[in-house]
């Protein structure tokens, strides 16, 4: 009898000391160059350790900045710190109704709801119910929060919480979430004043900044000579080209070290990173052009892949290519956020004639767009 093949398979494993430091769920010990950024977000919880009101921020910023899990990251922390408090993570991609998000509050206080079969405002007084008896103040972090606007019931939405937080007397801490820049814009100001109270901004990581970032991972994910010196900073150069976006960085490393450990090769190089760039690339694609609105849809399939169109010409296509398009102030609020999401590039050009005008071009393969637009 030979050796058992998982065993063999196991000894030649020379690249990973384990991959999993690389997954998108993991939440790392350290987060290099976010120290200003969770400051601020301990800063704003920190009173629930004293058994006082959290304050509430919306956090910002382009994709693949960090925003989630450093909020992953510092609610964990308090978690471990204080047994006031406690919190809950829902993702609006996932719960985007009001009757949803309400319900899955409630269970998380321990009022168990069912889903469905009751109406949305007893939901809301069971919620009340709940959060008068907790014996923890509840930490509700709604991430990718824009998501929620595609749906009327956002504003009621909000409003119930607004009156959980400032008529109820009720310690809440709420955390929202987005990458859309204009997303605090489309907030009453109330609504904003009270569940926006502070935002914290978070900008693209530079080529340097995305090195020590993949280093502080790798040196957990890879076996220490398993690696080649230049991996690092390729990888961090090509995330930084897409836009700053932590994600794809890491992404590339996961994948690069996956196609070295099955080339049984000796060390992870630059070259295994070339090879899957284009996969890691269009896989950024998918996430966000399957969630984005008819018209944001529009917009994204006129943009050219080679060649830039300025804003005033992509109006035009766009304006003749839907059947009710939008104003131009609500153009411009669109390419802001395909903007954010790193699918496109808006860069403005010399003062001409006609003022500063902005050309715009797509980041990522056209053929990856085309895919994913229906
Ligand atoms: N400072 C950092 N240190 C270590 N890892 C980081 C850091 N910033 C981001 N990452 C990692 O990069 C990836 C992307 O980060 P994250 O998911 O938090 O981005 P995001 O800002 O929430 O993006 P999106 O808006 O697309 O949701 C994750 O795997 C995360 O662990
Ligand atoms: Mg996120």
């Amino acid at each position: 009898m030979g050796t058992n093949i998982f065993a063999k398979k196991s000894r030649e494993n020379s690249i990973f000391r384990d991959e999993r430091f690389l997954y998108p769920e993991f939440v790392p010990e350290k987060l290099p160059h976010r120290d200003a950024e969770i400051d601020s977000l301990v800063f704003a919880l920190k009173p629930i350790t004293e058994g006082k009101k959290p304050q509430n921020s919306l956090v910002l910023g382009k994709s693949g900045t960090g925003k989630t899990v450093a909020v992953k990251y510092v609610v964990k922390e308090l978690e471990e710190f204080s047994d006031r408090a406690k919190a809950l993570y829902l993702n609006c991609f996932e719960f985007n109704t009001r009757h949803g998000i309400l319900t899955e509050i409630s269970n998380f206080l321990g009022e168990p709801t069912p889903r469905r079969g009751i109406a949305t405002d007893e939901a809301y007084t069971k919620l009340l119910f709940a959060l008068k008896r907790a014996k923890f103040t509840p930490i509700i972090v709604l991430d990718e929060v824009d998501q929620l606007m595609y749906a009327d019931e956002a504003s009621k939405l909000f409003y119930d919480l607004l009156r959980v937080v400032e008529f109820e007397k009720a310690r809440f801490g709420i955390v929202l979430i987005s990458n859309d820049f204009s997303f605090s814009s489309k907030l009453d100001s109330r609504v904003k004043s009270s569940l926006a109270h502070q935002t914290i901004l978070f900008e693209p990581y530079n080529p340097q900044q995305l090195k020590d970032i993949l280093r502080e991972r790798a040196q957990y994910a890879f076996f220490d000579s398993a690696i080649e010196k230049e991996t690092i900073n390729v990888a961090a150069a090509h995330a930084a080209k897409l836009g700053g976006d932590a994600r794809i960085a890491i992404e590339c490393l996961l994948r690069a070290g996956r196609l070295a450990e099955k080339e049984n090769a000796s060390q992870l190089s630059p070259e295994h990173l070339q090879q899957v760039f284009a996969e890691v690339d269009a896989s950024g694609v998918k996430k966000y052009v399957s969630s984005l609105s008819e018209h944001e849809k529009a917009l994204l399939s006129l943009v050219p892949s080679n060649g830039q169109a300025s804003t005033g010409e992509l109006f035009k296509k766009y304006s003749s290519s839907v059947e009710k398009p939008l104003t131009e102030r609500s153009f411009r609020a669109m390419v802001s956020k395909l903007e954010s999401l790193n699918l496109i590039r808006a860069a403005f050009t010399e003062k001409g004639v006609r003022g500063r005008t902005r050309k715009i071009s797509l980041m990522v393969p056209k053929d990856a767009v085309l895919k994913y637009l229906d």
